[in-house]
């Protein structure tokens, strides 16, 4: 079996690129639609009930336009409405959630440091991710106010994005963790920095763990339980949308990925009770 219709990602703006550019990576023949909600960026300080409307009129708006599979690449967007979306519409999902568990089962000093929107520690999911598969391990919570509008811009390099980055890692390894959680997927694009920033602040190794390669081999395993690979042999593409600013979102896209994007539409979303 084989289907040649797109896989959807969406995300609240620009973060979920790091997980489309891995499905990229692991399946160039697919067809990507990738949906970027930056009119209502950043979710993360939202309540989960707006952030489950969002994100089911997102998933209307992807079925729309034929999508097979839907990745929800946000960890936010994740454990606000992924049980809802899963129990409102049969499309198989992919989700993403802090990657607590492969650093609790890798770190020595049972110290990590997890970076995430408020909204993500909010969720009980989160809890009990912890009480699951880290219950020997102190997990040290850091929200990061102001990244997510960092990456928004595309200011990933330079004085400002340096010194919000040592702002918000700088207390985790005063905590003695060895393993920092990139638990939102705005956070990789900020990773040289922040790996900089360790570098220059510490002589231990500390190890961060960014989930967009496990996101995008989970979206392999759904495509082919399901029978959705694509039989194209041919280079995938992406439609971009973006419920904002086409040519501001030109200009993120060129300077995070280092490409043009050919097909890019602004949407508005549209709320049905
Ligand atoms: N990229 C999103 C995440 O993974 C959230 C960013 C936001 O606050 O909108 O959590």
């Amino acid at each position: 079996m084989a289907d040649n219709r797109p896989v959807g990602v969406f995300d609240s703006g620009v973060g979920g690129l790091t997980i489309l550019r891995e499905i990229e990576a692991q399946f160039p023949s697919e067809d990507l639609l990738y949906f970027a909600d930056t009119a209502h960026c950043p979710y993360g300080a939202k309540l989960a009930e707006e952030i489950r409307q969002l994100s089911r009129s997102i998933v209307e708006f992807l079925l729309a336009n034929d999508a097979k599979l839907i990745v929800v690449a946000c960890n936010t967007a994740s454990v606000a409405s992924l049980a809802y979306l899963r129990a409102n519409f049969s499309v198989p999902f992919v989700g993403i959630v802090p990657a607590v568990k492969p650093a609790a089962q890798t770190t020595q000093s049972k110290r990590i440091g997890v970076l995430a929107t408020n909204a993500t520690f909010q969720a009980a999911i989160f809890d009990d991710l912890i009480e699951k598969f880290a219950s020997d391990t102190a997990v040290v919570r850091q929200i990061c106010p102001g990244w997510v509008e960092l990456v928004e811009q595309g200011k990933i390099d330079g004085a400002e994005a340096e010194g919000l980055v040592a702002r918000y890692v700088a207390p985790l390894l005063q905590d003695q963790i060895d393993t920092i959680v990139l638990g939102c997927t705005h956070y990789p694009f900020l990773r040289p920095l922040i790996e900089s920033f360790i570098q220059k602040t510490t002589r231990a190794g500390i190890n961060v763990v960014d989930p967009a390669p496990a996101v995008a081999r989970q979206v392999g395993r759904v495509m082919a339980a399901n029978g959705l690979d694509s039989s194209r042999s041919a280079s995938g593409s992406v439609r971009y949308f973006t419920t904002g600013d086409v040519e501001a979102l030109r200009q993120t896209v060129r300077k995070l990925l280092g490409r043009e994007m050919l097909h890019v539409e602004h949407v508005d979303l549209v709320f049905v009770e």
